[in-house]
């Protein structure tokens, strides 16, 4: 075997503890001292090793939505949908893809009580076989704010007090009283689904407007929602989650990986509201605003699969730490809007990331694609994929690198949105007036 190509494993085959090296190691029980009774010597290898490696075991948490808990398993189609969507994994009834999720609440740190009043994130990761999509939903159908400048405001907020380390509640209502938009996801937080019972429990939604693209390349608005097939349930009272949350810290991760581990395996029902972007004026709302609703008698709820988690993850840190979610990756059929948070969201989630694990962070097994990908971005710190190409760049005579056939709806010229049919996607239009007016 070429020893470059080796991928480190996590198995133990000769039950032998050895150095990070592969050295054995003859003993684990006791630093190498010069007498005795010490003092250490620094020669001990694996004692500076194992302790310096100790000493580097957390990386920086998310800074919102740091406390979650995880599972596998599959999203399956259930409907046709191809009149909206070329997407691969949305090819027909019957099409499984493999997916991780990851359930969180906001506003508080890793270790943090999973009993608190806030929203609750609901992020999935489909691995299809044309790169992943990433949908990261919050358990309420609206957010607080509508532009993505506030975002770094709100939360603030909701943190605790810089001096004392304290969530207070005047410094939220300080800040939502200047947001009339706010006012909708306040009734959501501190209406009875502010608490949810657990992550199984618990409706899901994109928030954001994104846009599905058919074959045709005609585009339509989407908003997305996921309903949880055993039904939803809250904590209702402040007293049952005190009592809950001062049991168990971490009750709603312990409920999702007793509930798959017993093989009672959580489902949501996946379904989509369709707009037509050319009949957006008939709406007395702005299609783009996630402060708001679209009205389910106007805009039915339409279903497309089922979400089913029948997998714990392997390791925590792995598969919860190192995961990392993006709105900005979308595969072919599915796109962002001009929705303004949305946009934000698309340069917030990867520019955190590469902060947070390491401008390679998507050749972590948990977020690599698993189909094949390929492109020029080389090198970089913790580049852990063996490549043997002598051409590392585009255009070559001698690498046969080509670029993808143009995506329907998204134009062959670089940045060519998508979006209103017929417009650039950046002229104004009644609602981009009534926006930047309201700003
Ligand atoms: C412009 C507005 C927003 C910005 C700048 C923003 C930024 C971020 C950042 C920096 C993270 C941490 C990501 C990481 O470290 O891996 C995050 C996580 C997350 N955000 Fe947002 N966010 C915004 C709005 C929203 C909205 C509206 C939703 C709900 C639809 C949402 C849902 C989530 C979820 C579910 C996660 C956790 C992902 C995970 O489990 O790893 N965010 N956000």
């Amino acid at each position: 075997m070429d020893p470059t190509k080796f991928r480190p494993s996590s198995s133990h085959d000769g039950g032998v503890t050895t150095t990070n090296a592969g050295a054995p190691v003859w003993n684990d029980n006791e630093a190498l001292t010069v007498g005795p009774r010490g003092p250490i010597l620094l020669e001990d290898y694996h004692l500076i090793e194992k302790v310096a490696h100790f000493a580097r075991e957390r990386i920086p948490e998310r800074v919102v939505h740091a406390r979650g808990a995880s599972a596998k398993g599959f999203f399956e189609c259930t409907h046709d949908v191809s009149d909206l969507t070329c997407a691969d994994f949305l090819r027909g009834p019957g099409a499984r893809t493999p997916v991780i999720v990851r359930f969180s609440t906001v506003i508080h740190e890793r270790g943090s009580p999973e009993t608190i009043r806030d929203p609750r994130g609901f992020a999935v990761k489909f691995y299809t076989r044309e790169g992943n999509w990433d949908l990261l939903g919050n358990n309420f159908p609206v957010f607080f704010i509508r532009d993505g400048i506030k975002f770094p405001d709100v939360i603030h907020a909701f943190k605790p007090n810089p001096r004392s380390h304290v969530q207070e509640y005047w410094r939220v209502f300080d800040f939502l009283s200047h947001h009339p938009e706010s006012l909708h996801t306040f009734f959501f937080l501190f209406d009875d689904v502010g608490v949810p019972a657990d992550y199984r429990h618990m409706e899901g939604f994109g928030v954001n407007t994104y846009t599905f693209v058919n074959k045709a390349g005609k585009a339509s608005y989407v908003k997305f929602h996921w309903k949880p097939t055993c039904g939803v349930r809250c904590i209702r009272t402040d007293e049952e989650a005190a009592l809950v949350g001062g049991r168990n810290h971490s009750h709603a991760t312990q409920d999702l990986y007793d509930s798959i581990a017993a093989g009672s395996f959580p489902e949501w029902q996946l379904l989509v509201q369709v707009m037509d972007p050319d009949t957006e004026d008939q709406y007395d709302f702005d299609p783009l605003d996630d402060t708001k609703t679209w009205p389910e008698d106007l805009l039915p709820l339409r279903p497309v699969g089922r979400l089913v988690l029948d997998r714990n993850v392997d390791n925590f840190f792995n598969e919860n730490e190192q995961l990392a979610f993006g709105p900005g990756l979308v595969v072919p059929g599915i796109y962002y809007s001009d929705d303004k948070m949305l946009q934000c969201r698309v340069f917030a989630y990867a520019d955190t990331q590469r902060y947070r694990l390491g401008p390679n962070y998507l050749m972590l097994p948990v977020n690599a694609p698993r189909c094949a990908h390929h492109n020029n971005h080389y090198d970089g710190a913790m580049n852990f994929m063996h490549r043997d190409e002598e051409v590392d760049y585009y255009p070559s005579r001698h690498a046969p690198l080509r670029q993808a056939p143009p995506v329907p709806g998204r134009g062959t010229g670089p940045g060519t949105p998508t979006g209103r049919s017929g417009s650039s996607g950046g002229s104004p239009t009644r609602w981009g007036t009534q926006r930047s007016a309201r700003s």
